[in-house]
């Protein structure tokens, strides 16, 4: 079933329209969901309504099991929407949570409700995208953020840095996009699978459950950040940096090539010019010798006639 077969969804057309458009792109998600905020029907639909949205219900079993003794570890709510992740976080027992949502009609409904320490209002896109230092978060949870235009594959290595080593990534997401989103296809789950092997995350439980949203499966994907492997792997690039910048870093590597290049040029035409120079004196040398020669041999044939 499609989005466009729901009753549900017929009051927000715009969710129809293309919000969940496989080639839809960042900012035009951005302002449907900016419409869909002023509309105002976002929680109304989907809160406590596991027949709509029942990835929400997994997301929040899942964290449950997470930390079963302290809650008060720190959590970041990645996608936070209009704060329905957060409001079930909260009713598991959390009470440190921030939440990062870049929609800023959502920022304004969630200010209200009191669910976050900190919102930061911007998306999270690559390797260092957030103003977040390493290893910050204790969880960096999300549901229904990997959707077409949303958080992009590299949005997992964001994930990653900020996680503190031992912490979990956690995301609740419709599993056919892992096939029908462009972004994710054959991207998304060789990236998890590589960083398995590289030994940053450790996979702890993939389970799939029905309907995550309007009809469609869900995966949930639990990972916990590798302690060790991830501060050596730390250790070995802070390495490599500092060997890079004592040779003058890639910037400096591509200067001084551009330098030799030219040093290379100035030497070769200077080298030509002599060359030139001394076939030049060579043949006027010869000319030389020549009129010498022809000067000596008329002066023989005159004194000669003389003598005669
Ligand atoms: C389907 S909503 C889910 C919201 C909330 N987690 C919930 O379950 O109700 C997806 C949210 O992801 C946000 N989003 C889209 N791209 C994002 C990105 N690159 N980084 C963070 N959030 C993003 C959207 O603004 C939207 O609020």
């Amino acid at each position: 079933m499609s989005t466009s077969d729901n009753p549900s969804f017929a009051a927000t057309s715009h969710v129809d329209d293309g919000l969940l458009r496989r080639d839809i792109t960042f900012p035009e998600s951005q302002k449907l969901y900016s419409q869909w905020a002023q509309e105002g029907t976002y929680d109304q639909m989907l809160h406590n309504n596991p027949k709509e949205y029942n990835g929400l219900i997994q997301f929040t079993a899942g964290m449950r099991n997470l930390y079963p003794g302290d809650k008060s570890v720190r959590v970041l709510d990645l996608g936070a929407g209009t704060g329905l992740s957060g409001e079930q976080l909260v009713s598991v027992g959390y009470t440190n949570i921030d939440g990062l949502e870049p929609c800023e009609k959502f920022v304004e409904a969630i200010k209200g409700k009191g669910i976050y320490k900190n919102i930061i209002g911007r998306p999270i896109e690559g390797e260092k995208s957030l103003d977040i230092p390493d290893d910050t978060y204790d969880v960096v949870c999300t549901v229904g953020c990997f959707c077409p235009g949303h958080i992009p594959c590299s949005g997992v290595l964001e994930m990653i840095r900020i996680v503190k080593p031992g912490g979990y990534i956690f995301n609740c997401m419709r599993e056919n996009f892992l096939e029908s989103v462009p972004e994710y296809k054959d991207r998304l789950v060789p990236l998890f699978e590589d960083l398995e092997k590289q030994g940053r995350i450790q996979r702890l439980e993939w389970t799939r459950y029905p309907n995550h949203f309007a009809g469609m499966d869900g995966i949930r994907m639990e990972e916990e950040k590798e302690e060790e492997k991830e501060e050596e792997g730390r250790r070995r690039r802070r390495k490599r940096w500092r060997k890079r910048r004592r040779i003058g870093g890639r910037r400096g590597r591509k200067k001084r090539r551009r330098r030799d290049g030219r040093r290379k040029r100035r030497g070769t035409r200077k080298r030509r010019r002599r060359e030139k120079k001394t076939e030049r004196g060579v043949q006027e040398e010869e000319e030389e010798d020549e009129e010498e020669e022809e000067e000596e041999a008329e002066e023989k044939k005159r004194s000669q006639e003389e003598e005669e």
